[in-house]
């Protein structure tokens, strides 16, 4: 176990890949705050950590609210002296819509979550690292965050945002020993909410096909045959809060199955001769 007697922070971690990222870290024996605006959901998470045998706690959190995110790491702090990890996960989509079209309103809800909620939950956890010259912090962006991709400028833009900040945060910190990484996912298969649910037969409406056959394309131009699940997301998370990235930070890892930057999937040959 790479991780034992570390206590994280997951924000986010009720569901989808923050729940991946905080099961894989307890697996690593680490003890988990599931910080999460979904307080109810959270508690399924925490079940799930306790029955393997660490401490876990669900905290009512919402990350764009500053007393919030504070009472969330007094919380931590409470339960566990001090926070080894921090994995800003928390993120949303955003309704599909063209540029011209995208109302003001949703683009603060998302910029809101996915990037004032990174500068939030690190501020007030760096702080805590930086007395003890130690701590980890991840950052979850998206594959979106290394491209440009139609219909989700502000999704996009957000998620651009989380690299640079990442950036920022890791030369800021390093005189601590903090380090700072982020991690890319590909789209993920999980159980989608309604949102998602909405979201994904909205752009299907836009493109003038079924919300499956979007899901297949996907499938189909990832190289590795399969959409990404939590628990890449969460081996991935794992390796960047563990001692065997001690010499990386303020970088990035794409964990897409090599849908990123590709053209389309290599066909399947046996060597000649
Ligand atoms: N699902 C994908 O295909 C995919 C791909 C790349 C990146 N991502 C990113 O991964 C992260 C997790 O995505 P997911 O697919 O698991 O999403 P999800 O909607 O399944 O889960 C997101 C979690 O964040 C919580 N949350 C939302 N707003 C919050 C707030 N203001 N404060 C606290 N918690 C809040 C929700 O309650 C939920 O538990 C997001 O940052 C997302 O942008 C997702």
């Amino acid at each position: 176990m790479q991780l034992a007697e570390q206590a994280a922070v997951v924000t986010g971690a009720a569901r989808g890949i923050g729940r991946g990222i905080a099961l894989r870290l307890a697996d690593e024996g680490a003890d988990v705050i599931v910080a999460d605006i979904e307080g109810d959901a959270a508690q399924g998470t925490v079940s799930e950590i306790r029955r393997k045998g660490r401490r876990a706690l669900a905290v009512p959190c919402d990350v764009t609210d500053q007393a919030d995110v504070q009472a969330m790491v007094r919380s931590a702090l409470d339960e566990f002296g001090r926070v080894d990890i921090l994995v800003n996960n928390a993120g949303v989509g955003q309704r599909v819509a063209a540029t011209v079209d995208l109302a003001e309103a949703e683009w603060e809800r998302v910029l809101a979550v996915n990037i004032t909620g990174v500068f939030l939950c690190s501020k007030y956890v760096a702080r805590e690292m930086m007395r003890r010259d130690s701590g980890k912090i991840i950052n979850i962006s998206s594959v979106n965050g290394v491209s440009g991709r139609p219909l989700v400028a502000a999704y996009n833009a957000s998620k651009w945002a989380v690299l640079g900040f990442t950036k920022t945060l890791a030369v800021e910190l390093a005189p601590y020993q903090v380090n700072v990484n982020a991690i890319c996912p590909g789209p993920v298969d999980a159980p989608p909410t309604e949102f998602q649910e909405a979201h994904a037969a909205e752009r299907a409406a836009l493109m003038g096909i079924s919300a499956a056959d979007v899901r297949e394309q996907l499938r189909q131009a990832t190289p590795l045959g399969r959409l990404a699940r939590p628990s890449d997301i969460g081996a991935a998370a794992a390796f960047l809060a563990s001692e065997d990235s001690a010499h990386i930070t303020g970088e990035y890892l794409i964990v897409s199955g090599g849908l990123s930057d590709v053209t389309g999937p290599a066909p399947r040959r046996r060597p000649s001769g």
